[in-house]
């Protein structure tokens, strides 16, 4: 069947009224996708770009209202110099190319994970799209940038002590007090979690706040990603059960 008709078909059966509030994807498979092509890695970020653009869109046309989308991990320093600094010229461009568009859509950008070790330049093109869609009211689109979970739990854990320390906690932390805490303070957890690019892990992503988020793996390289997986995902979604330990 031609894509764009089962894109249809398939957009048809989702329920609008029960699409996740919150997507979360793990944009594996670039350097893979490139290699595979006999291109240089940094093609395969390129071309993610471009999937980041189109999924953005379709997301918000799906009625998502919140979009966290893993771009850098704290492990992903790790890589050649040649890589990370490629990685981190791209939230520039990103900026440049979409930011009239995602006003214009009333997409609201923020940022998580640890700003501190970010190159200025980074910092401040996503600084520059949160302030310039603050007041944005439609969907939440969180970039984890130097991000992983449990240095965001230990974060939270040093905050916490702190504000203690200072008397500004009152009574035993429960749950709630801890999210508070997060990155995605006010922010529910995610109902789905996207992984692309084959791997069967979490890698160090959103740990506390994906408890109970739904998985759904793909062995589609994230350049690869198109509307149609995003819908087939959102759509396997809608048919699951959610019981939450309960009968
Ligand atoms: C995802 O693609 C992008 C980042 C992790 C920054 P990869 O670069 O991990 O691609 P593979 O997994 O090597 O194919
Ligand atoms: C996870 O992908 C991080 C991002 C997508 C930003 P990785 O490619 O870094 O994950 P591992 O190393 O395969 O676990
Ligand atoms: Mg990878």
């Amino acid at each position: 069947m031609a894509t764009s008709k089962r894109e249809a078909e398939l957009k048809q059966r989702i329920d609008p009224g029960k699409v996740p509030r919150h997507i979360a994807i793990i944009m594996d498979g670039n350097g893979r996708w490139a290699v595979e092509k006999g291109l240089p890695r940094q093609e395969g970020h390129r071309q993610g770009v471009e999937t980041v653009r189109d999924t953005v869109r379709c997301a918000n046309d799906l009625g998502i209202g919140i979009l966290t989308l893993f771009a850098f991990s704290t492990e992903n320093w790790q890589r050649p110099a040649w890589e990370v600094n490629y990685l981190m010229s791209l939230p520039e461009k990103y900026f440049q190319s979409e930011l009239p568009e995602l006003i214009r859509n009333n997409v609201r950008v923020r940022l998580i994970g640890d700003k501190a070790r970010l190159p200025g330049k980074v910092r401040k093109a996503v600084e520059d799209g949160s302030e310039a869609t603050k007041n944005n009211t439609g969907m939440i689109l969180n970039f984890a940038l130097n991000y992983g979970g449990r240095s965001e739990i230990l974060r939270a854990v040093n905050d916490l002590l702190s504000d203690a320390a200072a008397g500004n906690v009152k009574g035993r932390i429960d749950e709630n007090k801890f999210s508070a805490y997060l990155y995605t303070a006010g922010l529910p957890d995610p109902d789905l979690l996207i992984r692309t690019g084959a791997e069967k892990r979490i890698s160090n992503f959103l740990l506390w706040q994906l408890a109970y988020a739904e998985l759904w793996f793909s062995n589609v390289y994230w350049p690869d990603f198109s509307r149609l997986h995003l819908i087939e995902a959102v759509h396997d979604y809608q048919m699951r059960k959610r019981r939450f330990g309960k009968l």
